[in-house]
């Protein structure tokens, strides 16, 4: 990989063989899920894994999870699996969901970071699961973005960070979510949730009776940057704030951005960012809107408060500064 430039073919979602084909001949591919796109590769095969930390830049310490197909291939790869991971999957699995359990040390050890611990996901997405099946692996697959950037929504986002650094990416469109998995650890008696998204501890709680919810920064892979925009991002929580804060800017002389969800504004600015109004169409838009935060376009954005979890949870690690 190092220095190698590769040509990065752009694949028609029928030509999916192509795809099986290469990521059986140990090559790492872009696909879409219907949470984010994922970058994949032979998740039995060190050499492989390597090549998605090198062209993500992740570092080696952030553990990357695993896609399969079906719950057998799930348990194949993990050992003392507690009962109510059984029940979780019949309520939410194939979907955006990941479970942290004690692994059966089948994976390539960089998959895992060299944790005791894999985090599992059965994808809800016809051309994850056709991939899947007809490569008979479990692939490794986190977000197909550079480490530290959005994780991409669109082919053209996977393009605009990994072009020439991976063998293919298949172009399925815009993904639905829009925002990564649930993560959520069942290693103890009570799942533990480590990262937000739209399955929630209170959906979980149904289903198995108890759930908690991890400090948001215990979470492995909060120590690195996050979705992080071209210029500062601030955060804030009051429509006064987010007054007194446009305010501030401009008279600092800054060409300010701000982010709302509805796009409107009784302050001039140069950029307005529309988020969209419902939980989805937020979680949709958010990260095309911080990609599309150009430095040649404004100095800083601020965004106002969202009512959703999920969406401010990934703000927050977005901002610079929270106010
Ligand atoms: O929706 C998703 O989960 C997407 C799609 C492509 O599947 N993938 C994704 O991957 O978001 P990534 O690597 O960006 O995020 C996976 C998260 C990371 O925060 C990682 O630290 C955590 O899962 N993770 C993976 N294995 C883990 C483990 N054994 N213990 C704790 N956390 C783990
Ligand atoms: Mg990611």
């Amino acid at each position: 990989m190092r220095g190698k430039k590769l040509e990065t073919k752009i694949i028609e979602e029928h030509l999916i063989d192509e795809i099986v084909q290469l990521i059986q001949q140990g090559e790492v591919v872009a696909f879409p899920t219907e949470t984010v796109y994922g970058l994949g590769a032979n998740a039995l095969d060190s050499k492989a894994v390597k090549k998605i930390f090198s062209a993500k830049g992740r570092p080696s310490d952030n553990p990357l999870n695993v896609l399969v197909s079906t719950k057998e291939a799930m348990y194949h790869l993990a050992k003392d699996v507690p009962k109510y991971v059984d029940e979780l999957i019949a309520a939410f699995s194939p979907g955006p969901i990941t479970y942290v359990l004690k692994s059966a040390d089948k994976v390539a050890n960089e998959v895992t970071a060299n944790l005791s611990t894999i985090g599992l996901r059965i994808p809800n997405h016809p051309i994850t699961l056709d991939i899947l099946e007809k490569a008979e692996l479990p692939i490794a697959a986190p977000s197909a973005n550079v480490s530290g950037r959005p994780s991409p929504t669109s082919a053209e986002h996977v393009i605009h960070d990994l072009k020439g650094k991976i063998a293919a990416i298949v172009d399925g469109g815009t993904t639905n979510v829009g925002l990564e998995s649930t993560v959520v650890d069942c290693t103890g008696e009570v799942p533990v949730i480590l990262r937000s998204g739209f399955i929630t501890s209170d959906d979980i709680k149904q289903v198995t009776g108890a759930c908690e919810v991890a400090p948001a920064l215990q979470m492995t892979s909060n120590k690195y940057k996050h979705y992080v925009p071209e210029v500062p991002l601030i955060v804030v929580r009051t429509e006064e704030q987010f007054n007194e804060a446009v305010l501030e800017e401009k008279a600092a002389g800054h060409r300010v951005g701000i982010i709302t969800a509805d796009g409107c504004h009784n302050i001039n600015v140069e950029k307005v960012y529309q988020l969209g109004k419902s939980e989805e169409e937020t979680a949709q838009n958010l990260y095309h809107v911080l990609r599309s935060i150009k430095k040649s376009e404004v100095d800083i954005v601020i965004s106002a408060f969202f009512p959703s979890k999920i969406v401010m949870d990934r703000l927050t690690l977005a901002a610079t500064k929270i106010i």
